[in-house]
């Protein structure tokens, strides 16, 4: 189903080489770069040519594909896994991704591992395809119910944040997914995208959603309290790159300013996410989920222009933490979920 709506691939795998889509070139260039080793796969994930939680979990499985193309002993399995777990602290993908890698290639003997880590690293490729398209079914059901509760016929205002896309997976996106199935099937929606400063991922989304007609408007990150007081967001989607298991949300930073706002004005907030980020070890998100800390650069430099005096200091938190309380819910591959249903849907008791 989603096939003719993937119109470009955020990486491939073959003939022992990772192919992926520089994401740090974009919307300027469409450049496909070439990673031979493992420390090229974890260099690319550190500066963002990949970049999703999703994507960087598959990133990293092709990663241990190609450490196990070099050599495959306990050892060499043992680095990779070390090497790539220290890319980026935040994304839980990551790590599920990594153990499930471990937890097939321990079980083989080392002249068979190749040939496992390939298969489960494709593995895991499809199955980031398909929740992507179960995701976006399930909130085209909500979108469409969204629409048709409208008091007259209108478009309907998706709001998000950075970029929850087809560029953060290897699908669809997760909450762009809806979005991009509504204008298949011919159901009026419009987005406003973030420009999620300081690593404009919002561009990123922009330029995804351009290539496939959907209508959206980018906004600065600060108007979103605005455009929502004003009545001109029906609903906030966002994605996720790490869930406690009772639905505190690490996501970009500035989405736990957009889910106050969105609850100040009775908007309804959803976060369009698979199981696999739910990281069940943590419960309290606030005070549990690493957040990224990166450089200070970033939020100095706008690309070559540095509006602010030499010696200024600047901090750069990548994610930050929205409660459960202020989420309406979660848009999953198992449908939509209140946050105290994430466990008995992805974690039940035996
Ligand atoms: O720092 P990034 O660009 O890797 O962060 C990505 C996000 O926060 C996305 O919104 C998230 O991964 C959503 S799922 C594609």
């Amino acid at each position: 189903m989603s096939a003719k709506l993937i119109d470009f691939r955020t990486i491939r795998y073959h003939e022992g080489i990772v192919e992926i889509l520089d994401q740090t070139l974009l919307p300027h260039s469409e450049t496909y770069c070439t990673l031979r080793t493992l420390e090229e796969v974890a260099v690319a994930i550190e500066k963002m040519q990949v970049r999703g939680a999703p994507l960087i979990g598959v990133t990293a499985a092709y990663g241990v594909v190609l450490a196990m193309q070099k050599h495959a002993s306990d050892a060499a399995l043992g680095v990779a896994i070390n090497r790539l777990s220290h890319t980026r602290p935040t994304a839980v993908n990551l790590h599920w991704a990594l153990q499930s890698m471990r937890d097939v290639l321990e079980c083989v003997p080392a002249e068979a591992r190749l040939k496992a880590a390939q298969d489960r690293a494709d593995a895991i490729f499809s199955q980031e395809v398909t929740v992507t398209e179960e995701i976006g079914m399930h909130g085209l059901a909500l979108l469409r119910s969204m629409s048709a509760a409208l008091p007259v016929p209108r478009e309907l205002r998706v709001m998000t944040h950075c970029n929850p896309g087809k560029l953060g997976t290897p699908g669809l996106g997760t909450a762009t997914a809806p979005l991009y199935l509504a204008q298949q099937e011919g159901l009026a929606v419009h987005a406003w995208v973030s420009e999620t400063r300081p690593r404009w991922q919002g561009a990123l989304t922009a330029w995804e959603l351009s290539r496939s007609g959907v209508p959206h408007t980018v906004m600065v990150d600060n108007a979103a309290g605005h455009l929502l007081q004003r009545g001109l967001v029906d609903v906030v989607i966002v994605g996720a790159d790490r869930i406690t298991r009772r639905g505190d949300t690490a996501n970009k930073i500035g989405t736990y300013l957009k889910a106050v706002a969105a609850k100040a004005h009775g908007v309804p907030f959803y976060v369009a996410v698979a199981g696999n980020t739910i990281d069940f070890t943590l419960n309290d998100g606030v005070a549990e989920i690493p957040i990224e800390q990166r450089q200070a650069d970033e939020v100095l430099h706008a690309g070559n222009y540095f509006p602010f005096p030499a010696g200024t200091q600047a901090r750069n938190d990548a994610f930050d933490v929205t409660p459960a309380s202020w989420i309406t819910g979660f848009i999953t591959e198992r449908g939509i979920l209140r946050p105290e249903e994430l466990e008995s849907h992805f974690n039940p008791k035996p």
